[in-house]
Order: C-alpha cells, then sequence, then structure tokens
C-alpha cells in the first residue's frame, strides 16, 4: 500500500516539484491533510530569512506521537513498529508492535511526569541503541518535553556542555552499553558530567548490561522502577492511555547539538508540525517506502539521522524500522548482511564510511549472505565516491536495487536533495534532484547567483536554498542571533548549507563537501575550532592548527599541527597523551589521526593561519602551496613540509 503523498512516476515528480514552488501553502496544506490534528491550522506559512522567522501551519494544535502511534492502532496495532537486534547476535530479537509502543511510550510519558517533568523542560538523553531509547524520545514529546539526545560517543565535558546550554533538568541513561565487544559506562560518564552541576534534579537510569554503577540517593533512580509504578497508572481495565499534551505547530520538539566552525557546538532546534512533515514525506518518496517493508537505518539515534529515519519519519508513516544496538564488524564483517536475512530488510540506509570499511573486508563475509529481500538502498552522511557506490550496486543491491543518494543536515531536519528510489534517475556520486519544496540555488562568494558554467559545463559554487521547507531548523537554542549569523547572514535572503555543490545541465547537484572549516569524519560532523581548543587544553601545548585531509574509510581525517613545548615523554607518547586529552574534551571521535609536531605555523602579518597551505599540505600536495608572499615567515612552510607525516 502506497500513501497519498507519495510520489509514484517521474511526471509525476516534476508536477509536485512545480506545484510547491508555485503555491507552497497549497502544497503543504495537502500533505498535512494526511495527519492527525488535534486543532487544523490557520496559516500554512509565514517567513523572513532576515530575522529569521519561519512558522509553518501556524496556530495547529497537535501532538507528534499521537501521529506516530496512536493514529496506526486501530488498524497496525499488532503490526511491528520497531524491530530490535542486539548487540549480540545469540540474545534475543525484540519486536515491538505499535500496540506495544503505545503502553511504554505511555508509561514513560508517566514517569517523566511522577518525576517532575513539564511541558518545554529539557531532557537530557544519553542511552545505547535499546528500544528504550525510543521510548524517552517519544515520552517526552507525549508530554511536551524537549529533548536532547547526544551520542553516546561524547564525552563527559561534552556532556556537561550541553546540559549547561540546554539548562536540562532531567537526564535518561543505561547502566552501560555493549558495543562489539566493549563495554561504555555510560552511568559514570554522566556522573562525571554532572560534578558540579546544580541544575539537574534526577536521573533515570535504565538496566541493560548491569554492570556496577553508583546510585544517588534523591537524585538517580531506576527505570525499571518507575516503569513498574507507571504502569498501574496508566492501564486500566486492559486499557492503555496516557493524554498527549496539546502542543503548537511551532512549539520546540527537540534540540539536537552539532559542530560548527566556532568553538561551541550548536543546539539545533526542530518544531513539531513541521519537522513531523518533512521526516514523513521525505521517508515515504526518498525510499519509495510501501507499508509492510522493513527499513534498516544505521545510524544511531544519537545524529539527526537516527532521529528522523530510525524515530520519527517511520513512525509517523506506520512503518517497521529496524534498530540495531551493535557494530558493522562484530562479530564479524558480515554483521550487517546477517541482519538483513535474518530481518528480510527491504530498505537499508547507511553511510559511505561503513560501505568503504565493509568493503575493505574484501567477499569472504559477503559468501552466502541473502541480500534477497532487498528492494532500496541508502547513502547519507557523506560524499559517496564512485568506487563504493559500484561495490554497494554490485554486492549488495545485485544492481537490482536504486541506491539513494541523501543529501541533508542536522539543521535540515531531512533530506533536501536525492534521488527517488526508482522514480528519479540516479547518478553515482550525484545526490541529484532538489525533493518538492526545496529551491537550491548556487552562489558565489558575494552570494549572486552562479550562472556561466566551468570548463565541465557545470555551475560551481556555494549551495543554499532560497525559501523554507517545513523542517529547516528553527533557531538555535537559548540564542538566536547565533542562527542567524550561522545560516542567514552570510549571503542574504538565503539559507546557507556550509556546502560546496556543482550542478549538471539536468538540474543534478553534486556535493563536492563543506567550504566553511568544518570537518566529516565517518559522516560526522566536528569542527576544526573546536579539536584546536581540545588540543590546547593539553598542558605542553602552546597552539594548533587542524585541518582535514582525505582519508581512505572515513572519508576525512583530522590533521592536527602542533606547537609543543613541554618536556615529557617522547614524541608518540605526547601524541597519545594530545589524543586522549581531546577524547577526555570531546571523546574519542574527534581524536586527531596525525599530529606533527611543529615549530611554527604559517601566519600572515595580521596573525591569520593561513590554513589553505596546512590544509594542501596534509593532502601531500608539495607543489603549489599558493602565494606565501603574505607571510611572516614563509621559512615555516618548508619545515613543516619536510615534516609531513
Ligand atoms: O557536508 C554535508 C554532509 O554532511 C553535512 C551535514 O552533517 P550532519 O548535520 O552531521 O548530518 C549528517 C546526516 C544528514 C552536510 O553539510 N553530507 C550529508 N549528506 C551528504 C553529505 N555530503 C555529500 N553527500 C551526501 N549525501
Amino acid at each position: 500500500m502506497s500513501y497519498p503523498y507519495q510520489i509514484k512516476s517521474l511526471e509525476q515528480y516534476h508536477t509536485d516539484y512545480k506545484k510547491s514552488v508555485d503555491d507552497p501553502e497549497a502544497f503543504w496544506a495537502a500533505v498535512a491533510d494526511n495527519f492527525y490534528w488535534k486543532k487544523k491550522w490557520d496559516k500554512v506559512l509565514e517567513w523572513n530569512f532576515t530575522e529569521p522567522k519561519i512558522e509553518w501551519y501556524k496556530g495547529g494544535k497537535l501532538n507528534i506521537t499521537e501521529n506516530c502511534i496512536d493514529r496506526h492502532l486501530p488498524t497496525m496495532a499488532e503490526k511491528p513498529a520497531i524491530i530490535w537486534e542486539p548487540n549480540n547476535p545469540e540474545e534475543r530479537i525484540r519486536t515491538v508492535t505499535y500496540a506495544r509502543l503505545h503502553k511504554r511510550v505511555c508509561q514513560f510519558a508517566q514517569v517523566l511526569k511522577n518525576n517532575g517533568v513539564k511541558k518545554g523542560d529539557r531532557v537530557c538523553i544519553y542511552m545505547g541503541m535499546v528500544p528504550e531509547l525510543a521510548y524517552a524520545v517519544l515520552g517526552c514529546a507525549r508530554i511536551g518535553a524537549i529533548h536532547s539526545v547526544i551520542f553516546g560517543g561524547f564525552s563527559a565535558q561534552s556532556i556537561a556542555d550541553r546540559l549547561e546550554d540546554a539548562q536540562a533538568e532531567f537526564i535518561v541513561t543505561c547502566d552501560g552499553a555493549y558495543r562489539g565487544d566493549k563495554i561504555i559506562p555510560l552511568k559514570a560518564v554522566i556522573d562525571d558530567a554532572l560534578i558540579g552541576n546544580k541544575l539537574v534534579k534526577k536521573v533515570i537510569v535504565y538496566t541493560r548490561t548491569r554492570m556496577p554503577v553508583s546510585m544517588i540517593k534523591g537524585r538517580d533512580i531506576w527505570w525499571e522502577d518507575e516503569m513498574e509504578f507507571a504502569e498501574g497508572q496508566v492501564e486500566k481495565d486492559g486499557v492503555v492511555s496516557f493524554p498527549a499534551e496539546e502542543m503548537d505547530a511551532e512549539d520546540p520538539l527537540f534540540i539536537l547539538y552539532t559542530s560548527g566552525s566556532t568553538g561551541k557546538p550548536k543546539g539545533v532546534v526542530h518544531s513539531v508540525a513541521g519537522y513531523m512533515i518533512w521526516t514523513a514525506y521525505t521517508f515515504v518518496n526518498m525510499f519509495q517506502y510501501n507499508k509492510g517493508d522493513v527499513h534498516f537505518c544505521t545510524a544511531d539515534i544519537g545524529w539527526i539521522t537516527g532521529h528522523s529515519y530510525i524515530v520519527y519519519g517511520p513512525l509517523a508513516a506506520g512503518a517497521t524500522s529496524l534498530m540495531f544496538e551493535g557494530i558493522p564488524t562484530w562479530p564479524n564483517a558480515g554483521r550487517f548482511w546477517d541482519i538483513i536475512g535474518k530481518h528480510k530488510v527491504n530498505i537499508l540506509y547507511t553511510a559511505p564510511t561503513a560501505i568503504r570499511s565493509l568493503m575493505s573486508f574484501g567477499d569472504a563475509p559477503l559468501a552466502g549472505k541473502d541480500f534477497s529481500s532487498l528492494k532500496v538502498l541508502g547513502t547519507v552522511g557523506e560524499p559517496i565516491n564512485e568506487e563504493a557506490w559500484h561495490w554497494y550496486n554490485e554486492n549488495i543491491g545485485n544492481k537490482n536495487c536504486p541506491i539513494v543518494d541523501t543529501w541533508w543536515q542536522t539543521e535540515t531536519a531531512g533530506t533536501l536533495i536525492s534521488n527517488l528510489a526508482g522514480i528519479t534517475p540516479a547518478k553515482p556520486g550525484w545526490a541529484t534532484l532538489p525533493l518538492p519544496g526545496v529551491q537550491p540555488i548556487i552562489v558565489d562568494e558575494k552570494g549572486d547567483e552562479i550562472t556561466e558554467k566551468d570548463e565541465h559545463g557545470m555551475l560551481k559554487g556555494n549551495l543554499c536554498i532560497k525559501a523554507p521547507w517545513p523542517g529547516v531548523l528553527r533557531t538555535t537554542y537559548g540564542d538566536h542571533e547565533r542562527c542567524r549569523v550561522n545560516y542567514f547572514a552570510t549571503y542574504p535572503n538565503l539559507y546557507f548549507t556550509g556546502d560546496g555543490a556543482i550542478k549538471d545541465e539536468n538540474g543534478n547537484y553534486k556535493i563536492t563537501g563543506r567550504v566553511d572549516d568544518v570537518l566529516n569524519i565517518s559522516g560526522h560532523r566536528i569542527g576544526t575550532a573546536e579539536v584546536e581548543n581540545a588540543i590546547n587544553m593539553h598542558s605542553g601545548v602552546v597552539e594548533s592548527a587542524v585541518v582535514g585531509y582525505p582519508h581512505d574509510i572515513k572519508g576525512q581525517g583530522i590533521y592536527a599541527y602542533v606547537i609543543y613545548n613541554g618536556h615529557h615523554g617522547d614524541e608518540n607518547q605526547r601524541r597519545q597523551d594530545i589524543s586522549l586529552t581531546v577524547a577526555k574534551i570531546i571523546g574519542a571521535i574527534a581524536k586527531p589521526d596525525k599530529i606533527q609536531f611543529v615549530s611554527g605555523l604559517p601566519k600572515t602579518r595580521s596573525g591569520k593561519i593561513m590554513r589553505r597551505i596546512l590544509r594542501k599540505i596534509a593532502e601531500g600536495e608539495t607543489e603549489n602551496l599558493g602565494d606565501s608572499s603574505t607571510l611572516l615567515d614563509p621559512e615555516v612552510v618548508n619545515e613543516i613540509k619536510d615534516g609531513k607525516i
């Protein structure tokens, strides 16, 4: 069964696209009519990009959990909403039906209420990939609390910063999380994050590993006890209910922190209605999801991909979403492929990094695996190189599954540019065409539209979006000016993506990567300034400069140039100390891949580091480093070049 808003042909794509641009209000009202509103909106769209102020479905009242759960109950109560594959393949699979999901979310909403959580309060969630993470997220949405999920790989310091920025008073966590053969002590990390914190009132701890944890009286409470108590409150005579808070369309749904070009991660805020419509609409259309399909998105819910395409988008569409606790290479590099066969997965959505990593194991892990259920493949998070694309197409898709290359960002809620599986043509390495409602434009440094083709017949420049789509971020938490400056001030009246792009004669877009100081490591965003700040926290470091360089598996690696003034250890020990410092300040994902000690950095007379030169050296370029005549000390460039690692 398909959806009323599903695009079913290339021709329809073009007509829908045109409608969405000519009359966005009519177009998005028609899509929104397929959802459950406690009260319809008064106005579909009001906006300006100068403040910015963007309001979709103003005056509308709804609760996203009624759309993701309750409205499916009459027809799909016993259908699986979430299938959970544990880290250890020997452990029991859990199938969470819509009825079960409803009950658990109602119970958890009651737990939150019992503990004093109210609409608008911020709840920080730091958990492994267990179904309870989805219950926690949806339980917050049920009562109108704003969740802020933090990826399990972030350090105590990162959590502390986010807690402070969000002024969060509640935390939901696990004792520990299984990842391959490791156990991550999540509660212990939270304990460290809470040293000195005066705001957090309650920490709810779900038991996953039953590793020893400290439990502070009055603050730390067990998930299981709370849920058991709440069960009696929400279930009467076999009927489960917990009233879903009436939310304004523009009320915030969640905060998700992401890196930018300045030091501190920013809290991207998405609002209830626009986010729901955008994730459901894009989910159905790009994957061509049909009721009953099993959708496997391999992301972690700690990132936007997991929010939008494991939890909200699929559930809003009444889909079956497969959630995997573990990692692709444990117990061996055939794990994803086993999962596909075991659960008869129809749609696989993963990152190019994972594909490249699995590719590097050769053909052996593929032998004997059953890929016959697959219908659609997808990639997200970074550009996909053609070699990986073809490997994915031939080995996993058996040249039989369209591959959607979906380009989007934390700030966009869901996909903006992608082919639609089997409907619009794919082009390896290209995200291709904008989804309805998305109006991309390629501009030069001044913000003028690029109209002149380059020597390959392409338009090339910085990628912006001309008008709002329902999922555009509304603000950055607690600092609207930051939102304006970061996204809406670079070019007047445009949303600036921070990405470079090229456009071919057929209107296809290829994303060429970030044009700001943001790195994309294994599909995860990390700001160079953030890593530099962390490196500079090491007691022996005087100064550092961080750039990205091409990395076979991760897409980009982190290359750090460091001026060091300490006396402890040899160079390798110093490198390890610096890496550990970064892991403590940010998390292991931000550890530099290479650290080169230098005596100076190439700076202009005004003191600005010439990153262009450092980037070229890190990329292995020895000639053509560009004009160095404005450098204070041009000699330092030769030293750095000679010392390259
Ligand atoms: O540079 C683009 C890259 O990832 C950035 C967004 O990162 P994040 O907010 O963490 O969201 C990742 C998941 C959506 C973008 O600015 N990016 C994302 N998807 C693609 C991509 N680059 C090329 N092709 C893609 N399909």
